[in-house]
C-alpha cells in the first residue's frame, strides 16, 4: 500500500480509537493442552459431535476487553533450576509506547478493493515456456524441473464457481456459519466449522511436522532440518506425505507448513520453519504446499505476517519497511500462493501498529490484490480483536470464540447483526463463504470418498470418537532419508569421520539418550526436555508413535561392528563423562538446545531461548570430554543457532556434527551418516555467529502485556548473512555451509538469457521491465507468470574429485548492481548434484525475471536495478568459485 494510504489508516483508527469506550487488557493466554496420558481435560467435550456452533448463538454486545484470567497449564514440566542454564541472556531491552484497542468499529478506514477474478487468468493458450499447463494443485508441475511455474487458474476458477453455486441456496446465517468456528474444544479438532446442510463441515488440525494429538502417525523432520537438505525432492515428498496422514485422519486443512523468517537467532519457533533466508523459505514453502496440497490436504501458510519473537507476540508490533516486507518477509507467502495456497494464518501481532489480522494493508492489499491470493485467510487462535476485521481481509475466525470458553465470537450472530444494520455489505460475507468453499473444492474434498474425521484431538482415549487409524504407511524410511540429508558436517580433522569400526565408542551426554521417565510424548506438546532433542516444544509438534535415540542406533550398529560401547548420561557429572572418554577410540558427545512456542515456559525459556548457549551444561561437557579424549566428535541436536565458540577449536575435538531436529528416525540417520553409509550434504539454513551481538537483531525483551512492545526491523534487508556480509563480520560457519567426505570442483560458468519474449501483452511488460520501468499493478501482479518465467540460464560443471561418492549442493548469489541498496550477496538458486567418484555433471539454474527484481516503493511494482548484475556459484554465501556478469 502506498504511504499515504498507510497513514490514512493509521488516523483512521486513532480517530475510531479515541470514540471507543475503553481500552484492552491483553493477557498472554496458556492453550488448556490435552496430553496422550490424561484420559479428560478441563472443559474438553463429552461429546464427539460439535456444540452449538457460536454463529447460533444469542447475539452478544463486542467485549471491549479480553478476559485476562485464561486457563493456564501451570503444570508444564520446567527444568529444576539447579540445572539451569546460568549465561548472562544475549538479548538487548527494548521500550514500549502506545496503547492497544480492540475495536475499531464502523470506522470509515479506506478498504484497499480487490476483484474476485481468478488469477493468474485462466488461459485456453498452447502451453507457454517455463509455465506449466493449466492444472490442479492435485497435479503440480514435477519437481524436477523447478523453473516451471504452475498455472493453477483454471482450477481455482472452477473452484469458486462451485462455491458460489453453493451459498446461491443459503441463507446469511448459514454464509456467516461457515467463518465462524464453533469455538475452542467443541470440536474434534484444534479448530472446526460445523455441518452446514450437506458440507459437512471442516477440521482444522496442526502441525507443521505430522498430524498433532493423533496416534499412529509419523513425526517428520522439524522444517528447519527440511530445509537445510537443500533438496527440493524431499521437501516436496515431506509434504506429499505430511498431506496422506492428515488426509487419512480426516483432517481438511493442516495448519502448516510456518515460514517466518529467524530474523532473531533466539526466535522460539524459527525451527517450525525454513531457515533465515527468503528465497530458502520460499522454496520450502512451495514445494511442501505442492506436495501436501497434491495429496488433498489444504495447506496452511502461517504466521503472515512479521511474527518473529514469541515475548510478547500479542501485543507486540513490527514496524517494518515496504520494500523490506515485500523482499523478505513477502516472500515465502508470495512463493506459497504461487503453489495455489489454499488458506493463510494471520498472526497475533500488530504490523506498523495494525493487528495483522485486522491489517488492510498486508491482507486486502498485498495478499489479496497483489499476490492474487484466491483461498481464504483465517486469524491464528484468537488473533482477532473485532468484527470489522471481515472489512479488512480476514474470512474465518479461529477457534471462533473471542477467548477460551468465552461463548461470544466476533463474526457469528455478531457478523450477522453487521450485516443486517449495514456495516459490513453482504457481498462481503459471500466472498468470505465462497473463499472457504473454493478451498474445499479445489482440492477435491467434496468427495464423498474424503475421509471424515477419526481421531479427536481433546479426548484421545475416548473409543467412541477415536478410530486410531494407522496413517504411517513407509513413512518412516522417508523421514530416515531427509533426516540424514539433513546432517550438516560442521568440523572434520584428519578424516575422523567416518568411523572406521571402532575399538571402543562411548555416548556422553543426556542427548544421546532415550528418555529415561516416560516415553517420547512424556511432556504435554514436547514442553519439556528429557533425552535426545528432536523437536521442539508447542502447537508445532506431533506424538510420537516410536523415537530412535542415539543410544539405540550406535548400540545396535557397534553390535555388528562388535565395538565395545557404552555411555554416560549425566550432564552435570563432569569427572564421570571425563572419565568415561578415558581409553576410548572416540567419545561422541551430544548437546541440544531447545525452543517453542511461547505459552509454554522450559527452563526460564518463554519460547524465545534466553541464550545461544548448549543447554545441559553442554560446553563443559564437551571441554571435560576433549580434556581426557583426543577424538572428541560433538553432535549438536539445536533449535537454531549455537555459540560454539568455548571448544570449536579445541585440538582433541576432531568433528562437529550438526543434526538439529530429526524427528522419529534421528539415531538411525546419525549412525548412517557418521559411520558413511551416507555421505553428509546439509547446508546451513543460518549462520552461526561467533558472538551474539554479531547477529543484525536481537530478542526484543519487555513490555507488560498490555502496552504494545514496538520493536522496529532496523536491519531492513541485512537479515542474517547479509548483514555480516554487508558489515564485513567473519562468522563461525557462514549461511550456506556443510562439509562432505569428498570434494567438489566447479568449471564453466554460462549464463544465457532466455530466448523468449512473450506475445502482446506479456511482450511489452518484459520489454518494459528490461527497460527499468515499473510493472503493472493489479490483482496479482506480483505473482504474474510473466515475471515467475524464467529469464536467465546459469549453467556450470561439477565433478566429484575425490574418492567417495556425495552431493554437491550447488549455491547461486546475485550481486545487484552498486546503488541497489541490496546486501553484498543474495540467494537466487540452488539445487543438488549426485556424483560418483570422479564423476561430472553439467549443471543449470534459472533465475526469474521477480529473481532480478527489487520491490521499488515509489511505484509498488518489481523493478530491475539499473546497473550490472554480477553472480558468483559456489558451495556456501562465502564459499564462492565461479563468478560472472549478467548481460540483460
Ligand atoms: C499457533 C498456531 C497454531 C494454533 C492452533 C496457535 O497458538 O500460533 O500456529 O496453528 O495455535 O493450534
Amino acid at each position: 500500500m502506498r504511504s499515504s494510504a498507510v497513514l490514512i489508516l493509521l488516523v483512521a483508527a486513532r480517530a475510531s480509537a479515541s470514540a471507543a469506550p475503553s481500552l484492552s487488557t491483553l493477557s498472554l493466554s496458556s492453550f488448556p493442552l490435552p496430553s496422550p496420558l490424561s484420559p479428560t481435560h478441563p472443559g474438553a467435550s463429552s461429546s464427539s459431535s460439535p456444540s452449538t456452533p457460536l454463529s447460533r448463538l444469542p447475539p452478544t454486545l463486542l467485549p471491549q476487553s479480553l478476559s485476562p484470567s485464561m486457563p493456564s497449564t501451570s503444570n508444564l514440566a520446567s527444568l529444576s533450576s539447579s540445572r539451569s542454564n546460568n549465561s548472562p541472556p544475549s538479548v538487548l531491552p527494548t521500550t514500549t509506547s502506545i496503547r492497544v484497542l480492540t475495536e475499531p468499529g464502523p470506522s470509515g478506514i479506506p478498504i484497499i478493493p480487490y476483484t474476485f477474478a481468478a488469477f493468474p487468468s485462466p488461459s485456453s493458450e498452447p502451453p507457454i515456456q517455463g509455465v506449466y499447463p493449466a492444472s490442479s494443485p492435485k497435479l503440480p508441475p514435477p519437481v524436477e524441473i523447478p523453473a516451471l511455474a504452475p498455472d493453477f487458474a483454471l482450477a481455482w476458477t472452477r473452484a469458486h464457481q462451485k462455491a458460489k453455486a453453493k451459498i446461491e441456496s443459503w441463507s446469511l446465517e448459514e454464509k456467516v456459519n461457515i467463518t465462524t468456528g464453533v469455538g475452542w474444544e467443541n470440536g474434534r479438532c484444534v479448530g472446526n466449522i460445523a455441518p452446514i446442510g450437506d458440507f459437512p463441515g471442516l477440521c482444522l488440525e496442526d502441525a507443521p511436522l505430522g498430524v498433532r494429538f493423533a496416534d499412529f502417525a509419523t513425526v517428520f523432520p522439524a522444517a528447519i532440518n527440511a530445509a537445510s537438505t537443500w533438496k527440493r525432492s524431499l521437501l516436496r515428498a515431506r509434504g506429499v506425505a505430511m498431506g496422506k496422514e492428515h488426509v487419512g485422519k480426516g483432517v481438511n486443512i493442516a495448519l502448516g507448513p510456518m515460514m517466518n523468517i529467524g530474523r532473531v537467532a533466539q526466535g522460539g519457533r524459527n525451527w517450525e520453519g525454513f531457515g533465515a533466508d527468503p528465497f530458502l523459505a520460499g522454496v520450502g514453502a512451495y514445494e511442501t504446499i505442492l506436495g501436501m496440497q497434491s495429496a488433498g490436504v489444504q495447506a496452511c501458510a502461517k504466521h503472515y505476517i512479521d511474527s518473529e519473537q514469541e515475548n510478547q507476540r500479542k501485543v507486540e508490533s513490527s514496524n517494518i519497511d515496504d520494500r523490506t516486507r515485500h523482499e523478505i518477509y513477502v516472500a515465502p507467502f508470495l512463493r506459497s500462493v504461487m503453489a495455489g495456497l489454499a488458506s493463510v494464518m494471520c498472526s497475533f501481532n500488530l504490523v506498523n501498529g495494525t493487528y495483522a489480522c485486522e491489517n488492510n494493508n498486508t491482507l486486502n492489499g498485498i495478499l489479496k490484490n497483489e499476490l492474487g491470493f484466491q483461498g481464504f485467510v483465517m486469524s491464528d487462535w484468537h488473533a482477532q480483536h473485532s468484527t470489522m476485521s471481515a472489512m479488512t481481509g480476514l474470512d474465518m475466525t479461529m477457534p471462533g470464540d473471542i477467548f477460551f470458553f468465552s461463548n461470544t465470537t466476533y463474526f457469528g450472530t455478531n457478523l450477522t447483526a453487521y450485516v443486517q444494520n449495514g456495516t459490513i455489505p453482504e457481498a462481503r460475507v459471500d466472498d468470505m463463504a465462497t473463499r472457504i468453499l473454493a478451498s474445499w473444492y479445489l482440492l477435491g474434498q467434496d468427495s464423498p470418498n474424503y475421509p471424515k474425521t477419526n481421531f479427536n484431538a481433546f479426548l484421545p482415549l475416548d473409543e467412541a470418537t477415536n478410530e486410531h487409524v494407522d496413517v504411517q504407511d513407509n513413512h518412516g524410511e522417508l523421514v530416515r532419508e531427509i533426516d540424514r540429508s539433513s546432517v550438516v558436517l560442521l568440523k572434520n580433522v584428519n578424516d575422523a569421520l567416518p568411523l572406521k569400526k571402532p575399538r571402543k565408542l562411548v555416548l556422553i551426554g543426556s542427548d544421546a539418550a532415550p528418555a529415561h521417565i516416560a516415553g517420547p510424548n512424556e511432556f504435554s506438546d514436547q514442553g519439556g526436555v528429557d533425552g535426545v532433542l528432536t523437536i521442539g516444544w508447542g502447537s508445532g509438534t506431533a506424538w510420537f508413535t516410536y523415537k530412535i535415540s542415539p543410544y539405540e542406533a550406535f548400540q545396535a550398529r557397534a553390535r555388528i561392528d562388535h565395538t565395545s560401547f557404552s555411555w554416560f548420561f549425566d550432564d552435570f557429572n563432569l569427572v564421570g563423562a571425563a572419565t568415561a572418554a578415558v581409553e576410548q577410540d572416540v567419545a561422541i558427545v551430544f548437546l541440544q538446545s531447545d525452543s517453542g512456542e511461547g505459552y509454554i515456559t522450559v527452563d526460564g525459556n518463554v519460547g524465545d531461548r534466553n541464550n545461544l548457549t548448549a543447554w545441559l551444561n553442554g560446553d563443559a561437557l564437551v571441554q571435560a570430554v576433549a580434556s581426557q579424549n583426543n577424538n572428541t566428535v560433538v553432535v549438536v541436536n539445536s533449535v537454531g543457532p549455537l555459540i560454539l565458540e568455548p571448544w570449536i577449536d579445541h585440538p582433541n575435538v576432531t568433528a562437529v556434527v550438526w543434526a538439529g531436529l530429526e524427528g522419529a528416525e534421528t539415531g538411525n540417520a546419525l549412525v548412517d551418516v557418521i559411520y558413511g553409509a551416507v555421505n553428509p550434504s546439509g547446508r546451513l539454513p543460518y549462520t552461526i555467529a561467533k558472538s551474539p551481538q554479531d547477529y543484525p537483531a536481537q530478542l526484543a525483551l519487555g513490555g507488560n502485556g498490555e502496552e504494545i512492545l514496538n520493536i522496529t526491523y532496523l536491519e531492513g534487508l541485512f537479515v542474517d548473512y547479509r548483514h555480516f556480509d554487508a558489515a564485513n563480520i567473519t562468522p563461525r560457519f557462514e549461511f550456506g555451509f556443510g562439509m562432505s567426505y569428498t570434494e567438489f570442483e566447479y568449471s564453466d560458468l554460462n549464463l544465457v538469457p532466455v530466448e523468449y519474449i512473450g506475445e502482446g501483452q506479456d511482450g511489452q511488460l518484459e520489454a518494459n521491465w528490461l527497460a527499468g520501468k515499473p510493472g503493472p499493478q493489479g490483482v496479482g501482479s506480483s505473482t504474474a507468470l510473466w515475471l515467475h518465467r524464467p529469464a536467465f540460464t546459469v549453467s556450470f560443471t561439477i565433478q566429484n574429485t575425490a574418492h567417495v561418492a556425495g552431493t554437491e549442493i550447488p549455491q547461486v548469489y546475485l550481486h545487484f548492481p552498486v546503488g541497489a541498496g541490496e546486501p553484498p550477496s543474495v540467494l537466487r538458486g540452488f539445487t543438488d548434484v549426485e556424483l560418483q567418484p570422479g564423476e561430472e555433471k553439467s549443471v543449470s539454474v534459472t533465475l526469474s525475471r521477480y529473481d532480478l527484481s527489487v520491490w521499488d516503493v515509489r511505484s509498488q511494482s518489481w523493478m530491475r536495478a539499473l546497473g550490472t548484475y554480477s553472480l558468483s556459484v559456489g558451495a556456501s554465501s562465502r564459499d564462492f568459485r565461479l563468478k560472472g556478469t549478467l548481460s540483460l
